[in-house]
């Protein structure tokens, strides 16, 4: 009975020291995490947000300003080609109307709708020998069937007679004040991207800007808001 007892009693203090020695194994444990761990921190880099422009931070509707951005320093840097310039006049005078898409004033290749045809010089623009001018930038490389709005002047006679005449372009520098930004005269529609046409040798030269590095035009020019007054119900006036 005796000895069962105590057999009994050493197997209680056997658990006891087990669950001493436990404890100090698990504290001497916790003690090296957190040692290492504040000490592996004290270690690590001063650490900066990134502090990237990201896509979501624009503006939905002024994204397409910001397409070409990164040419923007190039641009302000390149050297100026006096010789082959286009000006406002020859600029209108390839548009059917004021707005309206620009026909194709060269050669093409017809069977296809354009896109990588096209977009191989009027991507990034630059000098083509055979046609001894500088390639206008599209302003929406995203719109790749070109054909569908861009054709080329196969006739000029009319197909019937109409009493059509042309819409004329809005004046320039229409500035609160001599020097302050001059408003944008056009619609942005398909002319989101304003550095495909207002910077680089293909620009022309009355709307070239002094400054494409700018970059976040729409910053300082504001779009002309004039409301268009409603002409009623269209009529077309064909005399017989
Ligand atoms: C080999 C390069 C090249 C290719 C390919 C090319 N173009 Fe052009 N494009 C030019 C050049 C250079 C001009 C300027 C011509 C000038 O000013 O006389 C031009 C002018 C234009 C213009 C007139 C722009 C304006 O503001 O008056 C349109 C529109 C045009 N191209 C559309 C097209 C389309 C659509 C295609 C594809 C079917 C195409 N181009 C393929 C080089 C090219
Ligand atoms: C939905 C119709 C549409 C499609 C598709 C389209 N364009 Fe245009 N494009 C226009 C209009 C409208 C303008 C005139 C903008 C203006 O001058 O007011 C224009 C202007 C241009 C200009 C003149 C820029 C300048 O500085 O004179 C070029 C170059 C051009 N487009 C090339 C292309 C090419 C290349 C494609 C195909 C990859 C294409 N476009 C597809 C409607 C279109
Ligand atoms: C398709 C080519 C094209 C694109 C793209 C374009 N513009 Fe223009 N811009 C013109 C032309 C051409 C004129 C001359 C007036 C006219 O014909 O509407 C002009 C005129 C202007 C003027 C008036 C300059 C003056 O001296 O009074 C400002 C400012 C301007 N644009 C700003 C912009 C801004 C900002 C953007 C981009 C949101 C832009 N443009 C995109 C072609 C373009
Ligand atoms: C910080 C304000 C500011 C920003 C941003 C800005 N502009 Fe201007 N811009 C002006 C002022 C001011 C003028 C008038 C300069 C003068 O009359 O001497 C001007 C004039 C112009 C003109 C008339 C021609 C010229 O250069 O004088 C055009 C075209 C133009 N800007 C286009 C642009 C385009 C495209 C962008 C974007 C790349 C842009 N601007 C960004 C303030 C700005």
């Amino acid at each position: 009975m005796c000895g069962q007892n105590r057999k009994g009693l050493r197997h209680i203090e056997d658990m006891k020291r087990f669950f001493i020695i436990f404890l100090f194994v698990i504290l001497t444990a916790s003690i090296i995490v957190v040692w290492s761990f504040s000490y592996f921190s004290s270690h690590e880099e001063a650490h900066i947000v990134n502090t990237k422009i990201s896509e979501s931070s624009h503006i939905p509707s002024e994204k397409g300003v910001f397409d070409r951005s990164s040419f923007a320093l190039e641009y302000s840097i390149m050297p100026l080609d006096q010789e082959h310039q286009r000006d406002l006049k020859t600029y209108y005078e390839n548009r059917a109307f004021y707005g309206a898409p620009p026909s194709i004033p060269h050669p093409v290749f017809e069977g296809s709708i354009g896109a990588k045809e096209c977009l191989k010089c009027h991507e990034n623009g630059g000098f083509v020998e055979k046609f001894n001018a500088y390639t206008p930038v599209s302003p929406h490389p995203d719109k790749l069937n070109c054909v569908q709005c861009h054709v080329q002047v196969k006739t000029n006679e009319l197909f019937s007679p109409s009493s059509f005449t042309s819409n004329s372009a809005p004046s320039l520098k229409n500035q609160a004040l001599l020097g302050s930004p001059p408003i944008i005269p056009h619609q942005i529609q398909l002319r989101e991207n304003c550095l495909s046409c207002h910077a680089g040798s293909s620009a022309v030269k009355e709307i070239r800007t002094s400054h494409p590095n700018r970059i976040n035009c729409r910053q300082c020019h504001v779009i002309n808001e004039k409301k268009i007054a409603d002409i009623g119900i269209f009529k077309r006036d064909i005399k017989q």
